[in-house]
């Protein structure tokens, strides 16, 4: 069951958004996060979430008869056009769920984007093409950015998911137009810094996924405020590794076992209890063919390997996440793709969704996990941000979100 967020004492954004500045007949360039999973046979949006994520700024825009330009990124293209990455099945999708046509600009600087913008009228909505299909985008090109800030009269960034990324419509653009924060942006740093500042105890942090190294700083600067933290995914084995168990073939991260090492020890002696698996399902292979057993954790055969949680393990975490106020999870518990080993991460989730605690999602596969089994609902928040939820939490400045007007000012 979900808690709403404490709002009253939710970090407050020190940034201009969208609702301190007059927006009607204003030509309003929106960055968003429409770096959607897309079906890798068929080409269709897998998950919308990003998508509905941003519903709210772009109603508020055309609400107040704002012109928007949408602009975003899909995918890495490295600098060039790769048609797989094109943002035309976006516009489509966007139009089914506003109601009204996006019209889809083929390109997003130039004269023929200019006279798009310029024909277009009040309360309509555009999409331009992949940013990143220049190379200028990723390099924070000066030129580039003023080729973009041309097509409007005010910036609105509203991709928290690229707010860590320094390039040209995230960062460069906020030097030549007015630039404010959008309702979604607003949301996830409330929400996200609302954990990180007044977390209700006790207050647990759920991990998993493949690597220690992704998450290192963000364990760190959480691990000051956290009762608990729960490893499973990938990088348990590192963590039992350290500890010196045999982990057969798992994948460790050889150089980062000394790491893991320390932060348990520090862990301890802050007084935060960290907790490892205690059981874990190993296979011969990572294929749907694979031979599989439960094991205990001092019983794992060299020529295995690890690739989700037992049964006991997914009792004890539950046993410690009912006694929680506050669960932030980041993370499978298995190698999830393959639903044999997707037991432990369902798990995980289901168990989140009917807690009496504020749960927070981070973003990337861990929202697409919730949203899949139909679960997001059920959560406090769930973020739209893979790698800038993990940096916020780790307790580092945004760019995205630094570039932006002051409420101040
Ligand atoms: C994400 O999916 O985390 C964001 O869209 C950022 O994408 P990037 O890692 O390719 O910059």
């Amino acid at each position: 069951m979900e808690q709403p967020l404490d709002s009253t004492h939710g970090q407050q954004m020190d940034k201009t958004t969208v609702r301190d500045i007059e927006v009607n007949n204003k030509r309003a360039l929106v960055r968003v996060d429409f770096n959607v999973p897309l079906d890798k046979a068929t080409g269709v949006i897998a998950d919308d979430s990003r998508i509905r994520a941003v519903l709210p700024t772009i109603k508020y825009l055309i609400d107040r008869g704002a012109k928007v330009i949408l602009c975003s990124h899909l995918g890495r293209p490295g600098g060039k056009v790769v048609d797989k990455l094109r943002l035309a099945v976006v516009a489509q999708r966007l139009s089914q769920i506003l109601g009204r046509q996006v019209g889809f600009i083929k390109d997003c600087i130039g004269s023929d984007v200019e006279k798009a913008v310029e024909k277009s009228k009040n309360s309509d909505v555009l999409l331009l093409e992949n940013v990143r299909f220049h190379p200028e985008e990723e390099r924070n090109d000066a030129s580039f950015a003023q080729a973009l800030a041309r097509l409007a009269d005010i910036y609105v960034n509203d991709a928290f998911g690229a707010a860590h990324r320094s390039h040209a419509s995230v960062v460069g653009i906020t030097q030549y137009l007015p630039a404010v924060a959008g309702l979604l942006l607003e949301k996830e740093i409330e929400a996200l810094g609302s954990i990180l500042d007044h977390p209700a105890h006790p207050f647990a942090a759920l991990l998993g996924g493949a690597k220690i190294s992704d998450k290192v700083d963000m364990i760190e600067n959480i691990s000051g405020k956290v009762d608990y933290i729960l490893i499973g995914g990938g990088m348990a084995a590192t963590f039992l590794k350290a500890k010196s168990y045999e982990v057969g073939l798992s994948l460790i991260e050889q150089d980062r076992l000394d790491l893991a090492a320390k932060l348990m020890e520090d862990t301890a002696k802050r007084g935060v209890r960290l907790l490892l698996p205690v059981d874990v399902v190993v296979a011969d292979e990572v294929s749907t063919q694979a031979k599989t057993s439960t094991v205990s954790i001092d019983n794992i055969s060299p020529r295995l390997r690890i690739v989700d949680i037992g049964p006991r393990t997914i009792k004890k975490f539950g046993e410690e996440l009912q006694r929680c106020q506050t669960v932030f999870w980041n993370g499978p518990m298995g190698i999830y793709e393959i639903p044999r080993f997707a037991p432990g991460t369902q798990a995980m989730a289901e168990l989140l969704a009917n807690l009496d605690a504020t749960t927070v999602i981070g973003g990337g596969s861990t929202a697409e996990i919730v949203t899949r089994l139909g679960l997001a609902s059920k959560m406090t928040f769930v973020s739209t941000g893979g790698g800038a939820s993990l940096r916020f939490l780790a307790g580092k400045a945004l760019p995205g979100v630094e570039a932006l007007l002051n409420k101040s000012s």
